[in-house]
């Protein structure tokens, strides 16, 4: 039996942060909600990596954490400024699996989408991303499972097929599941992000169907906001999500223009610290934001960077750094001898 569904989201007419391993951390998404997004995906997560977690309150930073209870890990942080707008991805091949994980985060995150389009082969060897675009039965398994027994919205996440006709035909199946919305990478599993996408064909598939199309894959043709607009207009739907755009200058998602990287990355870095975010991911983030400046003495600088006070000062934000590092330390003292009293 279906349950209600305690929060929903109407997927019309929505700006999207794409999902991206690694890059689509907390700052990234929040940050992305400040510039314009409406909605944000996490990067994947693979279900038994995060259902092994543990819920945490985190009261020096207020947020959310699943930790790996092993290596203490943060494995996915979410906070309250995002819980209207972050879509949490599943990697899995797992009805069971899947429901489990979504169940540990039901209550802290907007909805839930499942990963069919990942042509990795980690993904595909142990039956997720792509995999399932071949199993379409085990792929039905999961959407159904999830919609009858979560209580915020499912959807998942596509590559289009070989022609037209298969994946209309395809996306009438997994609508069919009850999934609120399907997002569309509009390209083949076997081409690759400098292949042109097809956005014709995410067209034909939006007409034939009911739910909302949320089309993605046109970063390589997008440098402003009007391109994204222009994208949207030439797939026919009215929500679009940007991966690689975003993942170079996050403020690609304002509508007023995109602001200059420095300004962008200063901003970025801010809200890790603000976050206590890992320097390893902090450090790929910002990376992938400078590309061909990491040549430069700056870049070269940053290169040699290890800890968030490193990275900082080559941004020079090493006091807003250490002053954020000493209030998260006295925080903990705080609260550690509430405990102890
Ligand atoms: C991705 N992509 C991706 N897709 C997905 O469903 N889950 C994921 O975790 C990731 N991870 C990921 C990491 C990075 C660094 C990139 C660049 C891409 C694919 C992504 O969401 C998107 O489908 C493609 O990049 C095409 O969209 P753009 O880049 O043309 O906007």
């Amino acid at each position: 039996m279906k349950s209600a569904l305690k929060h929903s989201i109407n997927y019309n007419n929505k700006l999207i942060l794409a999902p991206m391993v690694r890059v689509g951390t907390l700052p990234m998404r929040l940050l992305a909600l400040e510039y314009g997004a409406d909605l944000v995906y996490t990067e994947e997560l693979i279900d038994w990596k995060l259902m092994k977690c543990k819920r945490k309150v985190n009261h020096i930073i207020n947020t959310i954490d699943f930790v790996d209870p092993v290596d203490n890990n943060v494995v996915f942080r979410t906070c309250d400024k995002e819980k209207e707008k972050v879509i949490l991805q599943i990697g899995t091949a797992s009805a069971d699996r899947a429901l489990e994980t979504a169940k540990l985060v039901e209550n802290d995150v907007a909805g839930i989408d499942i990963n069919m389009g990942c042509p990795k082969e980690f993904s595909v060897k142990g039956g997720m991303g792509v995999a399932l675009d071949a199993n379409v039965e085990n792929a039905k398994k999961i959407l159904e499972t999830l919609v009858s027994s979560l209580s915020i919205p499912v959807t998942c996440k596509i590559r289009i097929r070989k022609s037209t006709e298969e994946t209309v035909q395809h996306v009438k199946e997994l609508a069919a599941t009850g999934i609120k919305a399907i997002a569309i990478h509009a390209r083949n599993k076997d081409e690759r992000p400098q292949h042109r996408p097809h956005p014709e064909v995410v067209k034909e598939v939006a007409e034939a169907v009911d739910i909302p199309v949320i089309c993605n894959g046109g970063s390589k043709e997008i440098e402003k906001f009007s391109d994204i607009l222009q994208f949207k207009k030439l797939c026919g739907v009215s929500s679009v999500m940007i991966a690689r755009a975003a993942e170079w200058n996050v403020s690609i998602f304002r509508p007023k223009g995109m602001l200059p990287l420095m300004e962008v990355i200063r901003k970025y870095l801010a809200i890790a610290i603000d976050y206590d975010s890992h320097p390893a991911n902090v450090k790929y983030c910002i990376q992938n934001m400078l590309r061909e400046l990491q040549e430069s003495e700056m870049g070269k600088r940053f290169l040699d960077a290890q800890t968030m006070e490193q990275i900082a000062e080559v941004f020079d934000m090493k006091d807003y750094c250490k002053q954020k590092q000493q209030e998260f330390y006295e925080k903990r003292l705080s609260l550690s001898r509430d405990i102890v009293r």
